[in-house]
């Protein structure tokens, strides 16, 4: 697979670099660049060799399918445009970008967008208008993807945390200048990620204890990710939500906890494999919004009209126990409401005890666990933090294989 630096005779081509600019924000605020300021190796590469830079990425979610389903209006639609304008993402970069010509197309198809890519010189740069406001990209429309892939010389893959998806910007595009035999490569961000994320994904003998640690709400949307982790780790430690599915599959009571009645017979044959670890005690309330009445219970003895909130100390004593002799570990997903300061310390106990592991090569999955590790001051701490939570997953269930990033190998 190439990588951006090897692309050949790009001065005054047009190379179109996918990104991962889905940044959090509201109203025109981002409250986070990491996405933009990791994808600026890959544009300073290119602006440095003299390429036409545009830039495409999708921001948010616009629910076309929904359409098909009769759930949205076209009018639901246009607020969720209004919601995910990527317009304020290009303001960012360009102050991330001093002394850069960066431009902004409103349009995502068509003339406008077509003229906007042939006035830009060498050395600018072009960010079109979010991917999803077309239809077409999340179903990876051929017409679609003929038409951007019909300005672009070359073509690179920076974003990681969309190579999960199979949409017309990330596979369609490179697809079809594969086939005219045009350049394709992969940018810093996604070398460093797979990279990395591979020593996650295949561990020798000699990087055990694998440990993964996962949390988050729901065993459903991690029982791809479980059954591959099972052949993989040594121990599966489980916070969150998701660990309630568990008790219950136990015989546990989990007062008004949310679980899974659908997934209580999966968790039951994961938990046989001895390999699944789960809270003791649970820091519980009688009101997730405003908790008037918090209490430390057994996990799997928890009142009637309260729900967990965090794990309790016991857990945290004996997860941590479990983090020390790891040799390898990949964390997604917080053990708690980690936002809230009270609900905290579980998440903060497990990310503390894998940030002072000494020999050991430690990973987080992005998403949640990378913002608690970064609010709590850890994240240098760690060997990799993933920008994709959704693609550092699937990386792994996969065995190593995305769809955005295998399009662009032989
Ligand atoms: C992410 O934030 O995980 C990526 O940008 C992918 O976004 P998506 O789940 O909306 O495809």
């Amino acid at each position: 697979m190439k990588n951006v630096t090897q692309l050949e005779n790009i001065a005054n081509k047009v190379v179109l670099v996918r990104v991962d600019f889905n940044v959090p924000q509201k109203d025109g605020v981002i409250s986070d660049n990491n996405r933009i300021v990791a994808a600026l190796p890959t544009i300073k590469e290119l602006l440095g060799k003299g390429a036409k830079v545009v830039l495409m990425s999708h921001l948010g979610k616009v629910k076309w399918k929904d359409i098909k389903k009769g759930k949205a209006t076209l009018e639901d639609i246009e607020k969720q445009k209004a919601k995910n304008n990527m317009a304020p993402v290009a303001d960012e970069l360009a102050k991330l970008l001093p002394g850069v010509n960066v431009s902004f197309s409103a349009a995502t198809r068509g003339a406008e967008l077509s003229d906007k890519v042939a006035a830009l010189k060498a050395g600018e740069v072009l960010l079109v208008q979010n991917t999803r406001y077309e239809a077409g990209e999340e179903a990876n429309d051929a017409e679609l993807a003929k038409e951007w892939a019909s300005f672009a010389d070359a073509f690179v893959m920076d974003a990681f945390g969309s190579a999960h998806r199979a949409h017309a910007s990330t596979v369609g595009v490179p697809e079809l200048l594969k086939k005219e035999g045009k350049q394709t490569a992969v940018g810093f961000l996604v070398e460093k990620e797979v990279l990395n994320l591979k020593k996650v994904v295949e561990v020798p003998a000699d990087r055990h204890p694998y440990v993964a640690i996962l949390g988050g709400f729901k065993v459903s949307d991690k029982i791809k990710v479980i059954e591959s982790l099972l052949s993989k780790c040594d121990k599966i430690i489980i916070g969150g939500a998701m660990s309630y599915t568990f008790k219950v599959a136990l015989g546990g009571k989990v007062g008004k906890s949310p679980y899974e009645q659908d997934q209580i017979e999966y968790a039951k044959k994961m938990y046989e494999t001895g390999k699944i670890v789960l809270p003791i005690d649970s820091v519980v309330a009688n009101d997730f919004e405003n908790p008037t009445d918090v209490r430390i219970v057994p996990s799997d003895n928890i009142p009637d009209g309260f729900e967990g909130m965090d794990i309790g100390p016991k857990t945290r004593e004996l997860y941590v126990k479990e983090i020390a002799s790891a040799k390898t570990v990949f964390w997604n997903g917080p053990m708690g409401v980690f936002e809230r300061d009270e609900f905290a310390a579980g998440t903060a106990a497990v990310c503390e005890a894998c940030a002072n592991l000494k020999d050991a090569f430690t990973v987080i999955g992005g998403g949640d666990s990378a913002s608690a590790a970064k609010k709590l001051g850890y994240k240098e701490k760690f060997s990799h933090v993933s920008t994709g939570g959704g693609a550092s997953l699937e990386m792994i269930e996969n065995n190593g294989h995305l769809p955005g990033i295998d399009v662009i190998g032989d």
